[in-house]
């Protein structure tokens, strides 16, 4: 097994998951507790599985004896909240499309615990797109009417 090239690809995870934390973390302050109570609920709590995310791979990558990343990938800010949710999907399919080319890395290296982790993993991130796009269609009523 390539450690490094594992060590690698989970790194590139980790800064997607950072930078999922602070984009949903942003969205979840600027979505008013009087007029938007679910989705600034939901961006927090879904905020925080990220954060869990990036500790499942960060224990993994320091378990294969590497230095895991602290770097963010882009964050957009959106001040639309219909956009907002929109964006929030993209990252989430973006997220799994990446994941599923990782499982793919992990089976030519012969990595059943990495691969694991991704599975697990992958399964949230659906849930995730599931819980934007019900966001979306709750948003969009509640706006435009
Ligand atoms: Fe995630
Ligand atoms: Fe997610």
């Amino acid at each position: 097994m390539n450690k490094a090239r594992i060590i690698q690809i989970l790194n590139k995870a980790v800064e997607r998951e950072i930078g999922a934390v602070f984009q949903y973390m942003g969205q979840h302050y600027r979505f008013p507790k009087e007029t938007h109570p679910i989705a600034r609920e939901m961006l927090e709590r879904i905020a925080v599985e990220e954060m869990k995310h990036i500790e499942a791979f960060s224990k993994r990558i320091v378990a294969l004896g590497g230095q895991e990343s602290i770097n963010s990938s882009k964050v957009v800010w959106e001040t639309d909240f219909i956009k907002m949710m929109e964006l929030d999907k993209d990252i989430e399919d973006e997220a799994i499309t990446m994941y599923r080319k990782h499982i793919a890395i992990c089976e030519e290296e012969g990595d059943e615990e990495t691969k694991a982790i991704y599975k697990k993993i992958i399964k949230d991130e659906e849930r995730h797109h599931k819980l934007f796009a019900e966001l979306k269609d709750m948003l969009k009523e509640k706006i435009e009417g």
